[in-house]
């Protein structure tokens, strides 16, 4: 334990420890990892693949948020016990770009402007497209996501950057595709993937896309709801997808003007209850039709899982009581986490006859990033992985991986405090495993003592032993966002 800059914050971390992990890395590597503590499992046979911000900066000059940075790809193959670290920054049409130009061309979303005060960045409004959110294997091309714009195809062997994907025609020119796919684990005999995109304006619309292991459209439909929504995540059953329109309000004068980027343009509205729309899979609406409920205000980026139970739908979600937000001329590394709200982990009953919403704090400890076995997507569930804080109360960075039994309300947590900081977790079931939770858990997680990143393994039936392996990279990977494992 070390102490802190700021005597209010928990003491398990330095958060000069934690403002390491979002230096750039502006290196691409391809190597055998060989410095390893324990033993990679043999029968773990495949390739996490990882994706966020490669680069805080543009050759020197910084960016507003992390979430603005180019989309670097990282993949580590595991083979015979081995492991193989390589990445690429993904070379959308703006990182090649400001990477020639030296300088940034483009404001981010988040806030990034470009340098020269208001006046350089006065009705600008074009959107680099910085791939960096998620990247998934699906139809036989290795995709990088960003929920603003279309995929980057890569090479899965290289991750070289094919170009620009419009999934064989699915998507037309401008159309979005959200970062946060789903993969129903059963579509009649097969896997689908469902996604959705989202156009927000004075009403907002919201696309269904669902697509077969072969590529192709199973199913597409459209729905407009009112207001502005900003919606990164969404929860699938076999029948229904559900969102959360969250309450917040958008205003796009700064925006326009030059002022702040369009992320912080957006203004949560406390009091106000966030909606759950909830749109049937099959696009033929009139069988059921698009059913709104209310619950109390809140924000919600990630949701865990989702099942129908009766003559309910369950989502288990994380859920903060505002929305987290970087404001113009504040710092994202000089956070200080004891004034933000954790996000803590809810479950919604939504009665699909009374139309009511219950809703129940599951768990309290700050967590986010929630993951699970695959083949319990949109299903009755019963353990839920987290990355999570040391301390069980308050509000700090993610520095363990929480176990969640849902049955019996049980925990387990691995810790990586005091110099260590997680990712999120990706769970990867064992061959031929009838449990639920018999698999592993990966996770990156950023070791500031040595300023390097780990790949650690744990496994998922008892994180209370500790780590099966780590394995130590010669370098850090600053901190991502989303990943997914892919089987050999
Ligand atoms: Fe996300």
């Amino acid at each position: 334990m070390t102490q802190t800059l700021n005597s209010t914050e928990s003491l398990f971390y330095d958060r000069n420890d934690w403002k390491k992990g979002y230096l750039s890395q502006p290196n691409e590597y391809d190597y055998w990892i060989d410095d390893i503590e324990g033993e990679i499992p043999p029968e773990l046979e495949g390739t996490l693949y990882r994706n966020g911000p490669g680069l805080l900066e543009i050759n020197g000059q910084a960016i507003r948020h992390p979430f603005d940075g180019d989309g670097m790809i990282s993949a580590i193959r595991f083979t015979q016990g081995r492991a193989h670290y390589c990445n690429r920054f993904v070379r959308t049409q703006g990182y090649v770009e400001e990477q020639k130009a030296g300088k940034i061309l483009y404001r981010g979303v988040f806030g990034t402007q470009k340098p020269g005060g208001w006046l350089a960045n006065f009705l600008d409004l074009r959107i680099k497209n910085i791939a960096n959110t998620q990247v998934i294997y699906w139809a036989g091309k290795l995709l990088a996501l960003w929920e603003a714009a279309q995929p980057y195809r890569l090479d899965p062997d290289t991750l070289e950057t094919i170009g620009i994907d419009d999934l064989d025609g699915i998507l037309q020119p401008g159309d979005p595709f959200a970062a946060h796919v789903r993969i129903d684990p059963n579509c009649g005999d097969q896997p689908c993937l469902v996604n959705f995109s989202i156009k927000p304006m004075l009403s907002t619309t919201i696309t269904i896309y669902e697509i077969s292991t072969a590529g192709t459209l199973l199913k597409k439909h459209a729905h407009s709801v009112p207001g502005f929504a900003f919606i990164h995540d969404f929860a699938i059953t076999p029948n229904y997808c559900i969102f959360f329109q969250n309450p917040v309000k958008f205003n796009p004068i700064p925006y326009v003007l030059g002022l702040s980027g369009a992320g912080e343009s957006i203004n949560f509205e406390s009091g106000k209850p966030t909606k759950i729309i909830v749109i049937p899979r099959d696009s033929d609406v009139k069988k059921g039709g698009v059913k709104v409920f209310e619950t109390p205000s809140g924000f919600v980026f990630h949701h865990g899982n989702s099942y129908e139970e009766d003559n309910q739908i369950i989502v288990d979600s994380i859920c903060y009581e505002s929305l987290p937000q970087v404001r113009p001329n504040e710092d994202y590394r000089e956070t200080d986490f004891t004034l933000l709200d954790p996000g803590q982990l809810w479950r919604f009953s939504l009665n699909l006859t009374s139309g009511t919403v219950e809703r129940k704090r599951l768990e309290s400890r700050c967590c986010e990033f929630p993951t699970l076995h695959p083949n319990f997507v949109g299903r009755p569930y019963r353990y839920l992985y987290l990355g999570a804080a040391h301390s069980p109360q308050g509000n700090a960075p993610l520095q363990a991986i929480l176990k969640v039994d849902l049955n019996s309300n049980q925990r387990q947590l691995w810790s990586a405090a005091p110099k260590g900081f997680v990712s999120e977790p990706v769970f990867v079931p064992r061959p031929n495993a009838m449990a639920e939770d018999d698999g592993w858990l990966l996770t990156v997680v950023y070791d500031a003592q040595y300023h390097r990143s780990d790949i650690v393994i744990l496994d998922g039936r008892d994180l209370t032993q500790g780590a099966l392996a780590r394995l130590h990279l010669k370098h850090h990977i600053p901190y991502g966002l989303h990943g997914s494992f892919v089987k050999a």
